[in-house]
């Protein structure tokens, strides 16, 4: 399966988000995981996982920006395990599943406007090989309606990826303006829909396969002890923000899920472990939270749209 995670806004909790997500796939469920950055503007995902010198990108000129513009026939892939200076991370006892990060270039910057047909045959043959030999694709894309949103949507439509399963998640923060933003993505002029039409995708197939994640929602009763005039007005907003989510087709019934606030996530970009729960550094629902996210995104059931 690939699955490739967006967002309209910056900041939104896609790459930490969708690192655990990953993370949890393969440590929980034993699913061998690729996670490929895309974000080519600002690749950090060596940060996520801690690999020591990789954090903004891999330096040999090796990374996914070399590969799609050809200087490379293959592009470096990091088995996170194994590269991580994560010491709880590196000992994990017991067999999981493998992940393994793809790292785009330091420095290696954004694509010029328009994906070429070069660039979108590289990515597809990479996906193609990629999705074969792991059970989750992760694809971080640059957020906004970006070349890598454009290039994922040229090579996904074609013939050699017609059979493959490719899910959309979109990414937004649980507020009016990313309620507004993540439905603008989808839907608006230029957006996800109207672009991968234009490549030959099926309006409705898309549908079928997208899905939105809120990030960091806070959890009313937590926070204000549940009672009070700001207990009132948040539970008010709170209202407000469902109905606004439904009026704009990010509703319920086209979530996969969602993540409360993590002190931990709000000072640090990581991996959430077992062990930070253990040492009650982390908070439990949101392990909870991310699990759920991996069990409902392999579910079947999840993709049936009514
Ligand atoms: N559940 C959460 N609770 C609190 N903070 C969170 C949560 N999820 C993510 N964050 C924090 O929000 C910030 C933005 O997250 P992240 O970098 O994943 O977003 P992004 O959408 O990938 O941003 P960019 O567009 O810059 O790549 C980070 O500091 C991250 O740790
Ligand atoms: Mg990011």
């Amino acid at each position: 399966m690939i699955v490739f995670a967006t967002s309209d806004k910056g900041g939104t909790g896609r790459s930490v988000t969708s690192c655990n997500l990953g993370y949890r796939l393969c440590s929980k469920m034993g699913k061998n995981v690729a996670y490929l950055d895309f974000d080519f503007g600002s690749p950090t995902a060596g940060a996520l996982f801690e690999i020591g010198g990789m954090e903004r990108g891999i330096s040999s000129g090796s990374g996914l920006h070399s590969y799609l513009l050809g200087k490379i026939d293959v592009a470096t892939r990091v088995d996170v395990r194994g590269n991580t200076d994560r010491t709880d991370l590196r000992k994990l006892p017991g067999p999981t599943g493998k992940l393994v990060l793809l790292p785009g270039d330091l420095g290696g910057g954004e694509f010029d406007k328009k994906a070429n047909d070069d660039i979108v045959e590289r990515c597809a043959r990479l996906l193609l090989e990629l999705d074969q030999a792991f059970d989750v694709c992760l694809v971080d894309l640059s957020s906004g309606r970006s070349v890598a949103m454009d290039i994922s949507l040229k090579a996904t439509a074609l013939p050699q990826l017609a059979t493959r399963t490719v899910r959309w998640l979109v990414f937004h923060r649980w507020t009016r303006q990313h309620i507004l933003a993540a439905n603008g993505l989808v839907h608006g002029e230029h957006g996800l829909l109207e672009c991968g039409v234009r490549v030959g995708h099926d309006r409705e197939t898309l549908l079928d396969n997208l899905r939105y994640v809120r990030t960091a929602v806070p959890q009313l009763n937590m926070a204000t002890g549940g009672s009070g005039p700001q207990a009132a007005w948040l539970h008010q907003q709170d209202a407000m923000l469902k109905h606004l989510a439904s009026t704009k087709e990010v509703g319920a019934s086209a979530l996969l899920g969602e993540t409360p606030v993590e002190p931990v996530l709000q000072y640090r970009e990581q991996l959430i472990l077992d062990i930070d729960v253990k040492k009650e550094i982390a908070n439990r629902p949101t392990v909870v939270a991310f699990d759920l996210l991996a069990k409902r995104l392999i579910d079947e059931a999840t993709w049936i749209r009514f």
